[in-house]
């Protein structure tokens, strides 16, 4: 959802600025901007739609003179996407150009009083508020950053934000609340960016801003600010993956490529905390006094991330025996949820930036919980936020329609309940033994269900079922959590309505729905529960349903003698299966989306990263 960049340097802006873009596509936007500072002044170009018509209007970048300039790829909250709503936006005086991620809570307020005061505005956005707001406050005091400082102490909300002054030429200021914002570190030119991949090609010494932190910057200097205003050093960190994690590197679509990159994730996910046949997560502090007094632990996410969440719930469960419920996070904030220091709240978030999870994330320590967060962006704000934090090694994720970074943090969780289970006494040792070698193989098992003929045949199914207009996923237990994946895979990327449920449930309503020719992806990978799901297609078959079953091998024989067709992956531990019946839900998903034409990596009216909430 929105990104910025910034650079200032003696290259020409323009062309950094829109390979910068390029590289937050994947958060989702609907138009994009740039400003440069050239000897015009102020020079702004927007465009809605792709950046690919930015990019064309500015013949690239070399049609726009000017070696200091801001970007922004824009996600409508304020208004409709138009080039008018697009940013970055200008102060009416014309010496403020601004860019901003985020949301700002209070800009009728501001808007209004900017209206007192004589400012004009042109369209329906709320950053041309912050605009306005930091134009007047430079006609009233001349300088350019006490202007942005005396605008952002009156703004509610979430903002990144990057700002030129027509009167300063070669700075740019940036400020950041609950946005991220990122500072990178060049060679006689410096770079903001809403995440590493827009500057990686550039540098890969980068510093995180914290909240109220400022930076004010030209191509050869920086300046810190804190929140009081008072200057203050920033660590540099060294960006240990390299740009070609971010990149197709020869596959068609980011997703197909991190769906291949998913035993690689696990394994640097897994690897380093098994030590001596033991799960060893370091700095994690959970002691079985703590566990024991315990009288729920809740689970809080949003998308894939909450799904993860609810296979969780009987992960922990199982092992711990100590309550769980799976929330998600735009409900659990107001919801008034019973949460206390006898909670535990587990946070899952790939980005950590996702602004539910980050509000319930406050309030359950608000209310006393201890907060553990399982994140995939070291640095970002949830990370940062939460007492505990276990990271999945999954890299950077660039399609919006998450593959490895829901299995590495599938594999977090089992991790954590071992890790609990132990300390609680609750798992035998033959059973914990039979886990750590299940974890140990489990990336091996996930290439064998990658294996071409695996491909193929998700390929195929996808060409016979692609023109179906609903599909129903039905399992039981963790299947049942697996079918809220695999159904939102779909739904997001191949635009084919789909809906899952405990196949148990499906009795009570939904069954109403089931016609001759509805496409049902029944899975069945749970042993003792196969024949339960087998008549629970025999009831949808009875019905005219076309059935694709996901199933053991073993199983194959039985299954298709009730569905109509078959993916069977090979039978792991109980507690792992999900993580090798999911890939065919991908696999499946991404071959629809395609055979109905559909833009995988970039699907319409998602964002990778929700920052509002
Ligand atoms: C968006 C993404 C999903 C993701 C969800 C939560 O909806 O498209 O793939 O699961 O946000 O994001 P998070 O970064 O918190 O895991």
């Amino acid at each position: 959802m929105c990104g910025i960049v910034g650079y200032a340097g003696s290259r020409q802006a323009a062309p950094v600025l829109l390979d910068g873009l390029e590289k937050l596509e994947y958060r989702g936007y609907d138009s994009a901007g740039v400003c440069v500072h050239n000897e015009n002044g102020l020079e702004p170009v927007k465009a809605k739609g792709r950046l690919s018509v930015l990019r064309d209007r500015l013949e690239g970048g070399s049609a726009l003179p000017g070696s200091v300039g801001i970007g922004h790829t824009r996600w409508a909250t304020h208004g409709a996407p138009s080039d008018r709503n697009s940013h970055p936006h200008m102060s009416w005086t014309g010496k403020i150009a601004v860019v901003h991620n985020g949301i700002i809570e209070n800009e009728a307020r501001l808007r209004e009083k900017m209206l007192r005061k004589g400012a004009t505005f042109s369209s329906e956005t709320d950053t041309e508020v912050v605009a306005n707001l930091i134009g007047y406050y430079y006609e009233k005091y001349g300088d350019f950053v006490l202007a942005v400082r005396e605008a952002v102490v009156r703004l509610e909300g979430s903002f990144a934000l990057g700002i030129l002054c027509k009167d300063v030429p070669g700075k740019i200021v940036a400020v950041k609340k609950d946005s991220p914002l990122i500072f990178g570190f060049g060679e006689g030119e410096n770079f903001i960016a809403s995440d590493v991949p827009a500057i990686l090609k550039y540098t890969q010494t980068v510093a995180y801003l914290e909240d109220g932190d400022m930076a004010v910057f030209d191509g050869d200097s920086v300046e810190f600010f804190d929140s009081t205003g008072e200057p203050t050093e920033k660590k540099r960190e060294k960006i240990t993956w390299e740009m070609s994690a971010a990149e197709r590197g020869g596959y068609d679509h980011f997703m197909m490529k991190e769906i291949y990159e998913q035993p690689k994730a696990l394994r640097d996910t897994i690897s380093p905390r098994l030590r001596n046949g033991q799960v060893t997560l370091e700095g994690i502090d959970l002691s079985a006094e703590y566990l024991k007094g315990l009288r729920k632990i809740y689970l809080v996410a949003c998308g894939s991330a909450y799904y993860v969440s609810v296979l969780a719930k009987y992960i922990i469960e199982k092992t711990c025996r100590i309550a769980c419920e799976a929330m998600m996070a735009s409900e659990f904030r107001y919801c008034d949820p019973v949460v206390g220091k006898d909670n535990l709240v587990i946070f899952v978030s790939q980005s950590g930036e996702t602004a539910d999870t980050l509000a319930a994330l406050r309030e359950a320590k608000a209310r006393g919980a201890q907060t553990l967060a399982i994140v995939n962006v070291v640095g970002s704000a949830i990370a940062k936020a939460a007492d505990q934090v276990i990271y999945t090694w999954a890299g950077p994720e660039i399609a919006v329609a998450t593959t490895k970074a829901f299995t590495t943090q599938l594999s977090v969780v089992y991790l954590l309940a071992m890790q609990m289970a132990k300390t609680l006494g609750t798992m035998s040792v033959g059973e914990y033994n039979a886990l750590i070698s299940g974890l140990e193989s489990l990336p091996y098992d996930v290439e064998r269900v990658l294996s071409q003929r695996h491909l193929e045949r998700c390929q195929y199914l996808a060409s016979r079922y692609h023109a179906h207009h609903d599909a129903f996923y039905i399992g039981r237990n963790v299947d049942s959590g697996i079918c809220m994946e695999g159904s939102l895979k779909l739904k997001e990327i191949a635009y084919l309505h789909s809906e899952a449920y405990p196949a148990g449930e499906l009795k009570h309503g939904p069954i109403s729905l089931i016609e001759d020719g509805t496409l049902v992806v029944a899975l069945a990978t749970i042993e003792p529960l196969f024949d339960k799901t087998m008549a629970n297609i025999k009831e949808v078959k009875a019905r005219g349903a076309d059935v694709l079953c996901v199933t053991l091998e073993g199983y194959e024989e039985q299954a298709e003698k009730i569905a109509d067709s078959i993916i069977a992956v090979p039978k792991v531990h109980p507690l792992l299966q999900p993580s090798l019946s999911i890939i065919p839900l991908q696999l499946f998903s991404y071959y629809v989306a395609l055979y109905r034409g559909c833009d995988v990596d970039k699907p319409r009216n998602l964002a990778k990263s929700v920052t509002v909430e």
